[in-house]
Order: C-alpha cells, then structure tokens, then sequence
C-alpha cells in the first residue's frame, strides 16, 4: 500500500454475523473481532469447563433456555412504576436498510450540529470536496460519541454542547484520489472532541450552536494534554519528544464519557492502538491489540511518533488509553489524562459520589471480549460548596486514589436467575502496587495484565456504565462477545450466560450497603437481549410485550429512574437499525423496553442524554451511511440532500414534542 492510496484496503459492504458492519470494525476498532482474543490469561476454572460443556450440549440440542420463570417474583422493587415525562408509543422496528430517524408519533427530530459546522466566524463550511485540515481544526468533528447538553445555572436559553469524536470514515469523508497526507492531517483534526455554547428561543424549545461563542474550543488528536496521577513522568511514558513523561499530543477514539459532578466532561480513550505501528511482539503489546496492522491511515506520515517502532517512540501508545478530563467552562485549560484509573480501552467514566465518605467513584468498562470492569475510588472528599476554589479542589479528585475490578460469582442457575455476588480486587491502593510482580506504575500503564493476575472476571464487552439517580444501582452494558464458550475461549458463566452471545446483556449491581465506596456487591442480569421470542431473553422479570433489542451500548437516566439504552450492532445481530429503548427499573413495568428512535442506515445511537423534563432526547448519529462510499452514499443522513455535500454526516440531534 503506498502513502497516497490507502483507501483501497478499506472495506466497503456487507455484514459480519454478530458484531458490526465490517466498515465500522476495520476503522473504529481495527477489526478486533476477527483477531485473536487478547486476554488469553483467563484460568480454566472447574465452573468455566462444567459450564461450557453443559452450554455447547444444550446449544446442540436447542434446549439453552435461561429459565426465567421464577423472575417475575424476583423484582426488587414492588412500588408501581416510576412513571415518565416523556409519554410515547413504542416505534416498530426499522428495517436495517431505512435511511431516516424514526421517532414516535407527537415528537419530530432536528439537528443541532453536524461534522463540518464551523464554530468560528472565518471558518469555512464543508464544500462538496468535505473539509481541508486547517478548516476541520475549526469545525464540529466526525463520528460523535459521548454527548452532553448542559443549560447554564439558572438559564434555560444558554447552555453548552460537549460532544467528542470517536474516528473517521476516510472512505465517505474524502473524493477518491485525495492525497493521503492531507486525509491523515484532516483525520487527526476530526478526532478528539468539540465544545459548543448553543442557544435557544425558551424551554422545550430546539437548541442551535453560537458561533464565536467565548467557550467554543475543539480538542484534536494534536493537542497538547497533561498527564496526572502516580503514573505521570514514569519512565515507561517517556519519548523522545516528551522526556518526562508528562505532555502528550492529542487524544484518539474517545467513546463514551461521562460528566463529573463540578461540570467536567470526562472521555474514554478506547480504540486507540489501531493508529501506532508497533512491532506487536510483547505480552504488553499484544494485550492491547497493538502489532504491525496498526498503520492504515499511515499518520506516520505526517507525525513520526506513530511509528512506534522507532527508537525513542516506543513507549507513544502508552500515553493513550486513559480517561481525559476536559474542563468545558476554560477554553485555554490543558486537558488532563488520567494515569490514576487504568490503561485500558475504556469505554466510559460514570461517576458517583458516596453519600457516606464524600469519595469520589468512578466506573469505567473496558470493551473487548473477555475484559473487564472497573471501579475508582478517589483519596480525597468531593466538595459540594460550590466556590471556585472546590471546582479547582474537585479537578483534582482524580489524580489520587485506589483502583479496583470486579469479579462476579454466581449463585447458581438452579434458581431460574443470572444472579450472584461481587468483589472489587484492588489493583493500586494507597499509592502502591497491590499486584504481585507489578510496580505501581506497571500496574497503571499495563491494568488489563495486572486485572489478569489478580483474576477478575471475564465480561461480554463491558461498555457504558450508569449509576440510577434513583435507587444508586449500577448499570453496566455488556454488547455481546461472538467468543463465548467457542473451543479455547472461556465459557459461559452466571454472569455471561450464553455461548456465542450475539445480542448482549444488561448487568444491574448492588453496592454492598448503598454505598459506592464498598468492596462488596450483588448482582444481577436486568436484561438479556434480543428479540422476546428467541431462547435464553430475559427482561427484568416483565412478561408482556417489548421491543426488541440487541448490543446494548450507552445507557442513561431519566429524572424519573427510566434507564435509556442506546445499541451499537442491531443491524447485523437481529437486521434492524440501531435504536434508543428506555426501560422501566422499578415497578410493575420493571424491565419493560420500549424503542423510541431509530437511527439511519449504517448508524450507531450514541451519546443519550434525556432532558425529560425540558420534553428533549438527544443523540449522537455516528457512523451514518458507513457501509457506502463516497461515489454510492448510503446514507443521505442528515441533510438528504439539501446540503452542498451530498454524503451523510454524522450529527447530534435533538428529539422534541412536536
Ligand atoms: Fe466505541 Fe465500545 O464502543
Ligand atoms: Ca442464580
Ligand atoms: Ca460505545
């Protein structure tokens, strides 16, 4: 492959069976799935051989079937369900091929902003070549993820959009032809995130960016970041560039996030390894996914440091992999990456204040299969003062604290349900190593080989992670893993019930009394997914009609304790647009899904955020039309060809009454 032709190794249609589109495999995650798995350290425990026997033999014979009967006795709440702000009649599936947003009757849809929207006066808008480099530095990046929407204190016409950009689709952003260093420059400017100030005419009404607006900022994958916790300065994140370890270029494929209590956004840096050429011939490395293959969009050619086999650059991919910290309200702030929380391919950060400590926890997931879950517990006490001088002491939380994963173990599935009891293993506590063999810094740059050690449990992808505003439970999404119980991977446990779980589960958790900071919890699964009719579903114990789901990915609350689940694989797991359900989580609904949107051909629902009381969904369309090409777009998404680029563009988009 030469420098300036490598969109001929891009793969451009049909489906994989159980995972993505392959075009969203190949760029977004640099086709793990087809790769061996990298946690080959998993123990065959006596449970995991008994188990996978007895679940190859019932796939065989088509009994595997969760029993569920006895769930329905089994929902912890009895109270009557907690009831929405958001009334709507389920929509009906989509067809995978629908190039439209659904949304139920008495609700319309809009864009609040697309890739390419400048958000400084001078900036051009896409033509119909799409974007140069330097206008991209200036302009709404591509494929949003995360997504927030913050009203400013006591206003509810000014708020504030934080949205950040996972990765790009070379293929439908740029004409055939184009010059490769000029797609790599533009590439790095449209990762990262973007911080818009948006305005509106009142509430419930459609929010609209500001241009200039004075917090307007876009994160690349060239800016300069600062590097904090116990892991900051270590030798194994010096280069040649940066010999103390402690400034890094950029940040890459940032997925889900979540916001912090003091109005932070944080980021999870996931799929990075897909950009470093790397020898790939280190447990270290290979853990990670990183090896010779990790060179497609050839960066090294106009940034050497992603040729991770030069001297001095061999230690560049151990400076991603962190969650961020991006303080929206200072746009001269250096955004911070996080070494207290792990190296992983994290998905998200979800945090929580313990009521009984004033610690701060954060929950972060590391999606790929076999991974694991993770849980931090701040050393220092948030401040709820609300002065500038507890938001600058709140900044901070996250440099200091003990970090932990989880192990799941079941009770059995003698009594018809997925359920069983935790513990948080510490990896790092008091400033020091709690692995054997593993230094400090060892443990918080290679996290997922010391989680091995300590013998965490194995999960099905854990993505999102959401904490219920009202009853504190912990949600986790587990997407699916095409691996499970195959010969030589681990088999099936409690906790990842089916062999080849193409449609993925939702994992509710119960922090030993109440308290986030504990070492203990139960568990249980909320959800197994898929359509109603097929072996093994299990909906929180409802027993009536729902839509079907399948790859839950994002999760959010609703100001009522509505758990909102957006899908990241339905097209090819059960052949129908990926969707946001919400679901009951108390009552007697408890488990009930219901489908409110449908995404376009070829995109993911990422990013819910659900202003109910303000009657507002919002979502990030990422990825739209991704199996097209630039010469037969598949998706027209969001202008339909109103637009002077007539190719989709991913987007945020806001649902209201109509
Ligand atoms: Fe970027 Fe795990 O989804
Ligand atoms: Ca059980
Ligand atoms: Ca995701």
């Amino acid at each position: 492959m030469t420098v300036s032709d490598n969109r001929a190794a891009l793969p451009m249609a049909g489906h994989t069976h159980g995972n993505r589109s392959p075009v969203t495999c190949h760029l977004r995650c640099a086709d793990a799935c087809f790769k061996p798995v990298p946690n080959q350290s998993t123990d065959e425990t006596f449970h995991s051989i008994a188990s996978r026997a007895l679940s190859r033999r019932s796939a065989m014979t088509g009994a595997f079937v969760l029993s569920v009967a006895a769930a329905t006795t089994l929902t912890p709440e009895s109270a009557e369900a907690a009831g929405s702000n958001l009334p709507f009649n389920p929509i009906g599936a989509t067809p995978d091929d629908v190039d439209a947003v659904r949304v139920p009757g008495g609700y319309r849809w809009q864009p609040v902003i697309k890739w390419g929207d400048p958000l400084f006066s001078g900036v051009p808008a896409l033509s119909a070549r799409g974007t140069t480099p330097a206008a991209q530095a200036r302009q709404f990046g591509y494929n949003c993820d995360y997504l927030d929407i913050m009203p400013d204190k006591g206003s509810t016409t000014r708020g504030i959009l934080v949205a950040n950009h996972e990765y790009t689709n070379e293929d439908i952003m740029f004409p055939p032809g184009t010059d490769a260093r000029f797609m790599a420059r533009t590439a790095l400017a449209a990762h990262g995130m973007s911080v818009v100030e948006i305005s509106r005419s009142g509430a419930g009404a459609a929010w609209k960016p500001v241009r200039d607006g004075r917090r307007n900022r876009r994160i690349t994958g060239t800016t300069p970041f600062t590097m904090s916790g116990p892991a900051a300065g270590s030798p194994l994140l010096r280069t040649a560039a940066d010999p103390k370890g402690r400034r890094v270029h950029g940040t890459l494929n940032n997925c889900a996030g979540g916001t912090t209590p003091w109005g932070t956004i944080l980021s999870g840096e996931e799929n990075w390894n897909q950009y470093f050429l790397c020898a790939g011939t280190s447990e270290k490395e290979e853990r990670y996914g990183l090896g010779p293959d990790g060179d497609e969009r050839m960066w090294r050619s106009v940034d050497p440091r992603f040729d991770a086999t030069r001297p001095g650059y061999r230690n560049e991919p151990n400076r991603f992999g962190w969650i961020v910290e991006v303080d929206p309200e200072d746009p001269a702030s250096t955004p911070v990456k996080h070494t207290a929380l792990g190296r992983i391919k994290h998905e998200a950060a979800s945090v929580a204040i313990d009521k009984a400590t004033g610690k701060v926890v954060v929950y972060t997931g590391d999606d790929e299969r076999f991974e694991y879950l993770y849980k931090f517990i701040s050393r220092r006490h948030y401040d709820d003062s609300g002065t500038a001088a507890a938001r600058e002491h709140n900044k901070k939380l996250l440099n200091d604290g003990d970090l932990f994963v989880a192990r799941f173990t079941g009770d059995g599935r003698q009594d018809g349900v997925c359920d069983g009891t935790g513990v948080w293993i510490p990896l790092t506590m008091g400033g020091k190593s709690m692995v054997p063999g593993m230094s400090l810094d060892e443990v918080l740059v290679y996290t997922r080989l010391a989680a091995s050690k300590m013998k965490a449990t194995p999960m099905d992808r854990p993505e999102d992670v959401q904490v219920s505003p009202m009853s504190g439970r912990v949600y986790m999404a587990c997407t699916n893993n095409s691996k499970r119980g195959l010969p030589g991977e681990p088999g099936t446990d409690e906790a990842n019930p089916r062999p080849e779980n193409k449609d993925g589960h939702v994992v509710e958790i119960t922090e030993m009394d109440g308290e986030h900071t504990s070492r203990r919890f139960t568990w249980l699964l909320f959800l197994i997914c898929g359509d109603k009719d097929s072996a093994g579903t299990y909906f929180g114990g409802y027993t009536g009609p729902v839509s079907p789901i399948a790859c839950p990915d994002n999760l959010a609350f609703d100001s009522r304790g509505n758990l909102w689940i957006s899908t990241d694989g339905q097209p090819s797991a059960i052949g129908l647009d990926d969707a946001l359900h919400c679901v009951e989580t108390a009552g007697t609904y408890r488990g009930r899904v219901r489908q409110f949107l449908s995404v376009p051909a070829g995109a993911e629902t990422c990013g819910p955020v659900i202003h109910d009381k303000d009657g507002s969904v919002f979502v990030a369309v990422q990825h739209p039309g991704e199996d097209g090409s630039w010469e037969a777009p598949q998706s027209h998404f969001p202008d339909y060809g109103k637009g002077v680029f007539k190719g989709p563009r991913p987007a945020v988009i806001q649902v209201t009454r109509a």
